[in-house]
Order: C-alpha cells, then sequence, then structure tokens
C-alpha cells in the first residue's frame, strides 16, 4: 500500500485498529431521513466524537464544518431513490478529482452481490480502486442488501470477500449470526454497519458484539444520531470500540452522560478518553 493512501486509512482507523464512523449518507436515496432533516444542527456536536464522518457530497459542502479535521469518507455511488423497486442499479455519483478536491480521507460505495447489478457494482468498485490506487484514496466498500437478499454469514462473507478480492481496502457489512467467519475470511478491515434504531442498550450489545467477533469497528448511523442524547451515545459507543467497555458499562456512560447534559455528574468511565482530542489526533 502506498504511503498516501496508507496515511489516510491510518486516520479513519485508528492505531488501536478500531474507527468509529458516523455515516449521515442516508439522504443520498432515503431523502430526507429522521434525524437529519437539518443535517448541519445534527452532525455539529457529535462530529468531533467522531473517527470518521461518512456523508454524500452535496451535505458535506452545505453542512460541515470546513475546518473540521474529522477525516471524510465520501459517498460516492447512488443514483437511485426509496422509490425504485429495486435499489441495486448505482452508478459513480463524485468524480475522483472532485472526491480528492474536497480532500476527503477515503471514497464508499455499495456493492449489491447477487442482484440483477451485481455486475455493474462490482466494477463501480474496481474503477474506484483503480482511481483510489492512482490518487492515494482508499475504497470502503459497502455491502448493501437488498429487500429480498439474505443477511446470513454465507452471504456476507461472500459479499465481503468479493469485496475484498476486488481490491476494496476496507468493507462494511451487517452483523449476523455467524459474524466470525465473516470477519476471518475478509483479509481487510471490516466495519460493522449500525441498522435500524434500537434501544441503546441493544445498539451498545450489537457493537460489543462485533467487536468482540473482531470487527474494526462500526459505521453507525441512526443508532446515534437517531438517540435521544446523539453526544452521550456516541461516547458510549466509542468506550465500547476504543476502551473495550462492556454494553453495561457503556450503557451506564450514556446515562450519567445523557444525565448530565442537565446537570453534571460524574461518568462511570472518562468520556473525554474517548474523544479524538485524547487520542491524539490534534
Ligand atoms: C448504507 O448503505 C448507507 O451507508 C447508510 O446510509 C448507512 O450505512 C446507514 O447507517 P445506519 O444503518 O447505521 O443508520
Amino acid at each position: 500500500m502506498d504511503w498516501g493512501l496508507k496515511n489516510r486509512l491510518s486516520r479513519i482507523i485508528r492505531p488501536d485498529g478500531r474507527t468509529v464512523m458516523l455515516a449521515v449518507d442516508h439522504g443520498y436515496f432515503l431523502g430526507p431521513t429522521s434525524g437529519l432533516e437539518d443535517a448541519a444542527k445534527t452532525i455539529k456536536p457529535i462530529l468531533s466524537y467522531a473517527d470518521a464522518l461518512m456523508p454524500t457530497r452535496g451535505i458535506l459542502r452545505a453542512s460541515v464544518d470546513a475546518s473540521t479535521d474529522t477525516p471524510i469518507v465520501l459517498r460516492v455511488s447512488g443514483g437511485n431513490s426509496i422509490l425504485d423497486e429495486d435499489l441495486s442499479f448505482e452508478g459513480i455519483t463524485v468524480a475522483m478529482e472532485d472526491a480528492m478536491r474536497l480532500n476527503v480521507s477515503a471514497v464508499a460505495l455499495s456493492i449489491y452481490v447477487g442482484s440483477p447489478n451485481q455486475k455493474k457494482t462490482l466494477l463501480n468498485l474496481t474503477r474506484l480502486v483503480d482511481e483510489g490506487q492512482r490518487y492515494g484514496i482508499p475504497v470502503l466498500a459497502v455491502t448493501a442488501v437488498g429487500k429480498n437478499m439474505g443477511r446470513d454469514s454465507r452471504y456476507l462473507a461472500l459479499a465481503c470477500r468479493i469485496a475484498a478480492e476486488l481490491g476494496a481496502h476496507f468493507v462494511k457489512t451487517y452483523y449476523c449470526e455467524g459474524f466470525e467467519k465473516v470477519v476471518k475470511t475478509c483479509p481487510v478491515p471490516l466495519v460493522m454497519a449500525g441498522g435500524k434504531k434500537l434501544p441503546e442498550m441493544e445498539a451498545l450489545e450489537l457493537t460489543h458484539n462485533a467487536i468482540k467477533r473482531g470487527a474494526a469497528g462500526v459505521d453507525m448511523g441512526r443508532n446515534i444520531f437517531q438517540s435521544e442524547s446523539p453526544v452521550a451515545m456516541i461516547q458510549a459507543v466509542r468506550a465500547v470500540v476504543h476502551d473495550n467497555a462492556t454494553p453495561r458499562e457503556a450503557y451506564d456512560l450514556f446515562n450519567s452522560l445523557k444525565v448530565s447534559r442537565k446537570s453534571p455528574g460524574k461518568p462511570k468511565l472518562k468520556a473525554v478518553s474517548a474523544s479524538k482530542e485524547e487520542l491524539g489526533r490534534h
């Protein structure tokens, strides 16, 4: 791996081999998603706790402070909408030149293994990998799952392995029964997708299970920004990912931070330790 590409990837996956990515790219096919109606307002207070932010180009330009030093993983595939029957028909929506102009640390696209557009989306991946190799930009492959597609370890291991074989530098996939098999057979770092909003404790358990089974971290959206306290939730997720907190410890942290917004209380885990500042990024 070339130095520039390695350097960019190391800004996303921290020295402990872990990452908490904040996904806010939902609008690229869902429009104004609940919690992201005013994306700037949602992103601002949680941005500094994220190891990386995953937005679309439009949201990045319109809603993210350009002085941030949080690395950007730019969503560069799309062309569909929730109104489509089949969401797999995606093209590349951002030229690598513009991604570089935006100073992104990586680009992300969805692949639809087993869908009618499998070949097109896999060739989207190989095109991005070629361009990424040329300019030193890592590529994140998101293993998208269509309405009638399974989410079992056999399918997800197949999709993740194909992504890695075709050159993805890291892969995002769903948690499933037998997740360790998916991780073990994927030779590049694998981050877990968050999925639909769960009660906070369940989302923390999901995170813990993924980390325990070898995930390099999470790329989580709704379970953070739709939480009753997104700032507390992202710190609780960080505690699991970076400090190996148990779900219970992280949930206690969530509650103490949530409460401390009204009346300052003492968190059980050192919340600041999970922040970017303490990880020495600045
Ligand atoms: C998946 O294809 C997109 O990147 C989603 O917008 C993102 O993964 C959603 O995150 P979450 O499921 O955690 O809300």
